[in-house]
This record gives C-alpha cells, sequence and structure tokens, in this order.
C-alpha cells in the first residue's frame, strides 16, 4: 500500500480483507513518499503506486483523494492534504474553509479517490471513486479521518465521522473506487 496516511491504509486493510492480500504499508517499509507533481488525483495515484512498486519490487496500491468544493472552485481538491499544513491539524483545513465560504449558500462538495494498482515493471490500471453531498459547521463526529466530521453524504444527515466505519466504507469515493477495482483484477 503506496502510503503513509494511517487512515487511508487502514481503510484499504479493510477494503482488501475478503481477499486475503497480505497488506503492508509504504512507512512500514520505509520507503520515500514520492513528491505529488501532478495536476490530477489519477495522476498522483499513479505516481505513487509506480514509485512503490519499484522501491518494494511489489505489486502496489496507491490512494489519492481528497475533498472538491463547489463554491471553492474545486478546492481544497488534490492539495487536501496540503490545506491541513505541516502539522496535519484539520482543525486549520476547517477554519480556512468556513473562511473562504463566509457567506456563501452552496455548500455542495464532493469526495474524489483515484486508486491505481502498479506493478514492478511499470504496468499500472486507475480507478476514480466519487460520493457528493454537503458540507457542515462546525465539524461533528470522531471516527474517520481528514474532512469527515464537515461532510455530510447525499441522503444522510449524520457526517462521515459519525458514521460506523463500515457504513462509510459501503458508500465511500474510497468503495466506489475500490468496486471499480475489483471487477477489473479480482473477478
Ligand atoms: P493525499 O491523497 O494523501 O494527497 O491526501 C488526501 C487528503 O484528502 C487528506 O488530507 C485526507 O485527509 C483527505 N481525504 C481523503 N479521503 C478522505 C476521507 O475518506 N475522509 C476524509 N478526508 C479524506
Amino acid at each position: 500500500m503506496a502510503s503513509h496516511n494511517a487512515g487511508k491504509v487502514r481503510e484499504i486493510r479493510e477494503l482488501l480483507t475478503p481477499f486475503k492480500a497480505d497488506v503492508v504499508s509504504a512507512g512500514e517499509l520505509n520507503l520515500p513518499e514520492p513528491e505529488e507533481t501532478a495536476l490530477t488525483f489519477t495522476g498522483n495515484a499513479e505516481l505513487k503506486a509506480l514509485a512503490a512498486a519499484k522501491g518494494a519490487k511489489l505489486p502496489s496500491l496507491a490512494d489519492d483523494s481528497g475533498l472538491v468544493i463547489d463554491a471553492l472552485d474545486g478546492a481544497p481538491g488534490i492539495y487536501s492534504a496540503r490545506w491541513a499544513g505541516p502539522t496535519k491539524d484539520f482543525a486549520v483545513a476547517f477554519a480556512r474553509i468556513q473562511r473562504e465560504m463566509a457567506g456563501e449558500t452552496n455548500t455542495r462538495a464532493h469526495f474524489v479517490c483515484a486508486l491505481s494498482l502498479a506493478w514492478p515493471d511499470g504496468h499500472c490500471d486507475s480507478f476514480e471513486g466519487k460520493i457528493s453531498g454537503h458540507l457542515t459547521f462546525p465539524p461533528q463526529g470522531l471516527k474517520g479521518f481528514g474532512y469527515d466530521p464537515i461532510f455530510i453524504a447525499d441522503g444522510y444527515s449524520v457526517t462521515f465521522a459519525q458514521m460506523e466505519p463500515h457504513e462509510k466504507h459501503a458508500i465511500s469515493h474510497r468503495a466506489d473506487a475500490f468496486r471499480q477495482l475489483v471487477a477489473a483484477c479480482f473477478q
């Protein structure tokens, strides 16, 4: 798993449980984190997956994901992690979103997840998933990670951070991308 993000590694491990895959993270292998220089979720996922596949000499799965806010022209988007600052404090990101959305009535947003599966020979397949919803302030809930406390998926009345992990996994952007990957690679 080409990630140093414990929240993502945990979710992907859970999604892979039925496939009996033995998952080791790039962090556990002490692989360096490549710079995310691409301008799309899929571009960054491919870059991370290929770097880890080469470094570990193992098939590698990378996730690049983020929150896309309509009223902010798609920000923070591929910069979602960076908006939380070097200490990864999401209170900082929530405050910036609230500040930049002051007076805005359109709270529509969606999460995107690009999953790329790369092989040491340089071959790579990518899948992109999405979940739409709206933002809510103040942040609510302690489960999940990242932007979960401010996001309510369409058809629900609680944030991702208030849902049980299995409920989020059933509908999330990551689950959507994962279903496409499973259909293409495991069936
Ligand atoms: P990156 O893909 O590692 O560049 O970072 C993705 C960013 O989007 C991180 O800051 C995550 O916290 C955020 N993010 C991705 N997926 C989710 C999710 O399922 N819930 C909440 N935040 C997420």
